[in-house]
């Protein structure tokens, strides 16, 4: 299992952030997600680094659909990131967390009336504008409030970064944004002239995510700053910021080879350069909005071991006490992860192979398939790394399992940020 951040081997017991999780798992008991904090501020630190965030006035926005609990808001902010919302509830937290209005960008295909209206009451920065409705309901809202207020629209730019050669095919079959090449996009620039409430300062795209290669990304830099050009030329339109959505793959197995967050920016800044260039046309400001590369190594989940079932020359399930409730994503993509026994570190491994397996009742509620481990014991504690994004913020309550609580550990302290549910906490809603 590879050691993410802060983690380290001491007495073959793992820690993070200086923590036992032995202790961890004591304490709070289990199914627990740890988060090492100092990896969280150490990868917002690089984007604003490398990303030249102080230098060009570019923005890194931190997605908040990976993981967001009022805790990380305030450490979003306190790092000075922009933050990416897309619904009611996350636009919620972020104003609970007294997070800058101004420095939030409003996601979504199909914001509701009562986002729409909440987002335009509360002041965000960016609507990231994805379609007519919504153009129409927004320029209602702020004729009302007789308010401008600054958008961007979502460009389909036509870029499928999860096909072999990241072809440009032009498809027009997305839910998400303004295709260009149906004219949709177009027609929507020329509508604006009867949106004197909606200034378009951006233009934005999302190309997919979990993304290795930088290829796509350069390609996305080629559409964008075309767009850009083509609005100033044929439009008159000055586009001040591009946003080039979020993305960038992380390590969750061997097989995984991430760059790193440096390589990445400094060839999407360099390719940027290199396009102001030759299209002859001023630098805008630049945006973008990592989520799973801002928290999913930092991220853990920490489980005890329940019943240990050997089925002679088949398999051995090794069952824990949480599963696709607390992390759906093997069961949902064929996810892979790393595990470990948190006080068996330097134990050797065998070749004997065991099955990971969920509490939930479901065959398909396997956490990790065939991974080797020596000398599992019940009550042992197990971790799964990488859990960070995506875990939490997509957890269910399925089977009527609580959600696990989530703790930070920073320089041998550990903090509660989100308690574990109750049962009581369970039937809240049920009248
Ligand atoms: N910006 C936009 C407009 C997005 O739609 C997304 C992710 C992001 C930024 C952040 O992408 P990231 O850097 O986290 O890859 N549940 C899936 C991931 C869905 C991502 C959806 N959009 C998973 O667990 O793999």
């Amino acid at each position: 299992m590879k050691l993410h951040g802060t983690m380290e081997v001491k007495d073959n017991t793992l820690y993070i952030g200086g923590v036992s999780t032995m202790d961890l798992a004591k304490r709070y008991k289990t199914p627990l997600y740890v988060f090492d904090e100092e990896l969280i501020i150490n990868n917002c630190r690089e984007y604003k680094k490398y990303f030249k965030v102080e230098e060009n006035n570019n923005k890194i926005a931190y997605a908040g659909k990976a993981f967001l609990p009022k805790y990380m808001c305030n450490i979003i902010n306190k790092e000075g990131l922009y933050l990416d919302v897309v619904s009611l509830g996350e636009l919620y937290t972020a104003y609970k967390s007294n997070f800058p209005m101004e420095k939030i960008l409003f996601h979504g295909n199909n914001k509701t009336i009562e986002e729409i209206k909440m987002g335009v009451d509360f002041g965000v920065g960016v609507f990231v504008v994805d379609n007519f409705y919504e153009l129409d309901i927004l320029e209602s809202f702020c004729r009302d409030k007789n308010k401008i207020q600054n958008i961007y629209f979502r460009v389909t730019p036509g870029i499928d970064a999860h096909t072999h050669k990241y072809i440009k095919t032009g498809q027009i079959d997305s839910k998400f944004g303004f295709a260009l090449t149906n004219g949709d996009f177009y027609n929507a620039v020329n509508k604006l002239k009867d949106y004197p409430h909606l200034k378009l300062v951006g233009i934005h795209a999302h190309i997919g995510s979990q993304i290795f290669e930088v290829e796509p990304y350069e390609e996305e830099v080629d559409v964008m700053f075309n767009l850009v050009k083509t609005l100033k030329d044929e439009y008159d339109i000055e586009i001040k910021e591009v946003d080039f959505g979020g993305g960038i793959g992380v390590y969750y197995t061997e097989s995984d080879k991430p760059k790193t967050i440096k390589e990445f920016c400094e060839k999407i800044i360099d390719k940027c350069e290199k396009k102001c260039k030759e299209l002859k046309i001023n630098m805008p400001s630049l945006i973008l909005e990592p989520g799973r590369s801002l928290v999913a190594n930092a991220g853990s989940t920490l489980y005890s071991i329940g019943s240990i079932k050997d089925i002679k020359d088949v398999r051995t399930y090794v069952s824990v006490d949480g599963g696709m409730t607390d992390n759906i994503r093997p069961s949902l993509y064929q996810a892979g992860y790393e595990c470990a026994v948190v006080n068996k570190m330097n134990n050797p491994k065998t070749s004997h192979k065991v099955t990971i397996a969920g509490k939930c009742c479901e065959s398909g509620d396997i956490l990790i398939s065939n991974t080797s481990i020596l000398d599992i014991e019940s009550g042992d504690v197990l971790i799964t790394t990488s859990t960070g994004a995506y875990g939490y913020s997509m957890a269910s309550n399925y089977n009527k399992i609580p959600k696990n609580p989530v703790v930070f550990v920073n320089k041998g302290e550990d903090k509660l940020v989100c308690k574990r549910q109750s049962l009581d906490d369970l039937l809240y809603l049920e009248l």
